[in-house]
This record gives structure tokens, sequence and C-alpha cells, in this order.
């Protein structure tokens, strides 16, 4: 497991794990660790082995989503929304996001520095996200704390660990205030996705007011600080890498397969849990019916039995087939959503800001998160622009 000194770079843990014990039981948290790509995978394709209700029974009914249960209710439920993130409706998102994108930066180009995390990074997905929903932005801080609670149940849930009390109040917190939004939605319904999953039903069942919230607490977490640190991650790599930028700069249609390498050197969501429900073998190792496994999608994406060169950054690999994302029925929903905010909001950083630099005289700090690879700021340089018109 990570430790805070790992955050910023838990690659050579992993290498050592993945050399020496890549199914692993950790007797101090009473889990199995799973390091390789192969293993990885077998673990996320199995949900009859490999369950992804991972919440006690104590705290089940409060904290489940979609990404916690399992086949029928999670088929039933992914069908329902994926109707939300269908490829044309998140294309037709595009023009919507550029202008979020030309906002944020206008108010910073003519300054000659920002901090991308905190003045864009953060920024652009929850707007986004809260325009999917229809939830003022305004409530900006109400969200940003209610999520970073979410991100440490998961965490903890991951690891076996039962949430703190300040992070259930979080949860009953957001829950209210989803619940009191959806009422209001079904009084006056819009053309939102709250709106939506109100009129929405599974096998002629609506969804309940409790089900609706869960789900939008889900879209708030998974949609929000995931895409901050993709956006954070590939700044800061190609500002690391200044070959990668002056050739990417050059052929800027490398910009989608530099984003996949992105995701796949440094991976925003390192880890997620399972439990077992039977008695298995992965990796030569018996895991016991209701043990739980964690799996390392960071240290999977660095393996060479998947990847040729791993601790090379390269914007041009193909096939790029990293597991970021996740693998098998819980693959991640957002993941064009993901992928479009990251392509329009580099490519503008990159486009208006041509000599964008890291400020060589600030620090870089890490998220405090172990679950969540990123930073808490990236504090840049740039010759002063006017805003775009
Ligand atoms: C770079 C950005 C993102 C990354 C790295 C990411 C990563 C992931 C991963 C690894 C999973 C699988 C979890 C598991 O198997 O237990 C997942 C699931 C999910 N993600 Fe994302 N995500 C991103 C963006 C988004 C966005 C923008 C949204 C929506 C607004 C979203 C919504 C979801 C949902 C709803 C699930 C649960 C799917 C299910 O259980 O069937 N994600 N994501």
């Amino acid at each position: 497991m990570t430790t805070p000194d790992m955050r910023l770079d838990p690659y050579p843990h992993y290498a050592k794990m993945r050399a020496t014990a890549p199914v692993f039981f950790n007797p101090e948290r009473q889990v199995w660790e799973v390091y390789g790509y192969h293993d990885i995978q077998t673990v996320m394709s199995d949900p009859a082995t490999f369950s992804s209700e991972i919440h006690s029974a104590a705290v089940q009914s409060r904290l489940q989503t979609m990404a916690t249960m399992d086949p029928s209710r999670h088929t039933q439920l992914r069908k329902l929304i994926s109707r939300a993130f269908t490829t044309k409706t998140v294309s037709a998102l595009e023009p919507r996001i550029h202008t979020i994108v030309d906002e944020l930066l206008d108010r910073v180009t003519s300054v000659g520095q920002m901090d991308i995390m905190t003045d864009f990074a953060f920024s652009l997905p929850l707007t986004v996200i809260t325009e999917l929903l229809d939830v003022p932005l305004s409530d900006y801080e109400k969200f940003k704390e209610w999520s970073d609670a979410l991100v440490q149940i998961i965490e903890l849930a991951a690891q076996g660990q039962a949430p703190k009390p300040h992070l259930l109040e979080a949860v009953e917190q957001i829950m209210q205030y989803l619940e009191a939004v959806i009422i209001d939605r079904q009084r006056k319904p819009g053309t939102d996705l709250i709106s939506g999953l109100v009129s929405a039903s599974v096998d002629g069942e609506r969804l309940t007011i409790h089900e609706i919230a869960s789900t939008c607490r889900l879209l708030l977490i998974a949609g929000h600080e995931t895409t901050s640190n993709l956006i954070g991650n590939a700044m800061h790599l190609l500002l690391e890498h200044p070959d990668a930028l002056v050739q990417l700069r050059s052929e800027p249609d490398l910009l989608p397969s530099a984003i996949e390498e992105v995701l796949r050197y440094r991976t925003p969501s390192q880890f997620f849990g399972r439990v077992a429900t039977r008695d298995v073998e992965l990796g030569g190792q018996l895991i016991r019916s209701g043990q739980r496994a964690v799996v390392f999608l960071g240290s999977g994406n660095r393996d060479a039995a998947a990847f040729a060169d791993p601790d090379r950054f390269d914007i041009t690999r193909a096939p790029d087939r990293h597991l970021s994302f996740g693998y098998g029925i819980h693959f991640c929903l957002g993941a064009g959503l993901g992928r479009l905010e990251a392509r329009i909001g580099i490519n503008a950083l990159l486009q208006r800001l041509p000599d964008i630099r890291l400020d060589e005289t600030k620090i870089i700090k890490p998220l405090t998160s172990c679950a969540l690879l990123g930073l808490h700021n990236l504090p840049v340089r740039f010759s002063p622009t006017p805003q775009s018109t």
C-alpha cells in the first residue's frame, strides 16, 4: 500500500512488488494487493468471483452506488445511466467545454502566471459535471469538500476500513442537498441529467430518490477529481519532458495518444477494491472467500508483460492498452467525457500559452490522497497575452 512519501512516485515500490510478490497479502491491512497487468485484468473481468460490493453491511445502504454493485442491479442501472454518456451526447458538450475553457483562461492569461490546478484543472470538470446535473456552481466549495470526503471513503473501503464519522456526515449532507434538488426536478423537470433520471424507469419501476441521489453523488466525484488529475498530470509531464512538448506542438494530432500515455504513465486513480466471493487462486496464491483484493492500476500500467519499455514516457506509444479506466463491466462510463475535457483543456493551454513553463520559484506539492495520483498545485509562468475575443 502506498505511504505518504510515495505519493508523487509510487512506481519504484510497484516495480519491487511486481518482481517479488505480484499478488501479496498485506498482513497490516488484511488485504491482497494485486500488482501485475494480467492478474488485474483477471480480477476486474470476473465480477462473480471478485465482487464490487466492498462496503460493510452497516454502511452499505448509505454508501452504495452503481460502482459498488454487482449484476444484475448494476447492469440495469448502468444501462440507464449510459444513455447520458453516449458518444453523441458527449460530443454535443464540446462547444460548451470550449467556452468554459476560454473563460477560465481569460481570467489568467494577462497575468503571466497561474496555478494550473487551482485556476484551471479543478474548475473545468467540476463546472462541466455541475452543468450536466444543473446544480449551481456557486456551491463549488461544498462540492469540493464533499468530493474530498467521498474519495477518502473509497480509499478506506478499498482497504477494508470503515469510514470515519465526519466522512459519513459529509455523505449525509450531500445526499440531503441532492435529494432537495431531485424533489425540485420532480416538480419542475428540465433537460438535465437529474430530470432524465427522475423520469427514467428500470423494468417499469422508477428509481427511488435515494438511488438517483447516490448516482448523482457518484457522477460528481467520479467525473471531477480524476479528470482534474489527468489534466494536471499531463501538463506536469509535458513540462518535465521538453522533447515531448516540442513534438506535440509540431504534431498536434498526437494529443489523443499523448493523453492515453499520460493516463498510463501517471494513472489518476491508483487502486480499486474487490471482495472474493469464493476461494480462488491468483498468481499462485490462494485468496479465501470474503477476503479483499486491491488492484493497483498504476502498477499494471507499468508492467513489462504488457508494455515495451514501460518506464519510458512516449506520447507516440501505440497500442496503449492501459487500465486507467478500469476493465470489464465497471469500465469507466465517463471515459469519453474525461478524454474530451482533457483534449480541449490541454490544447487550449498549449495554444494560448506558447511559452508556458514551470515556475521554478515555487514548490509543487502532491495530493494527500493515496488513491489519487495528482498534484495539489502546479505553478507556471508565461508571457502575458490579451484575452481571447
Ligand atoms: C480521466 C478521468 C477518469 C478516470 C481516470 C476514471 C477512472 C475510472 C475507473 C478506473 C473506473 C472503474 C472503477 C472500478 O472498476 O471499480 C471508473 C468507473 C466509473 N467512472 Fe470514471 N474515470 C474518469 C472520468 C469519469 C467521468 C468524467 C465520469 C462521469 C462524469 C466518470 C464516471 C464513472 C462512473 C459512473 C463509473 C462507474 C461505472 C460502473 O460501475 O459501471 N468517470 N472510472
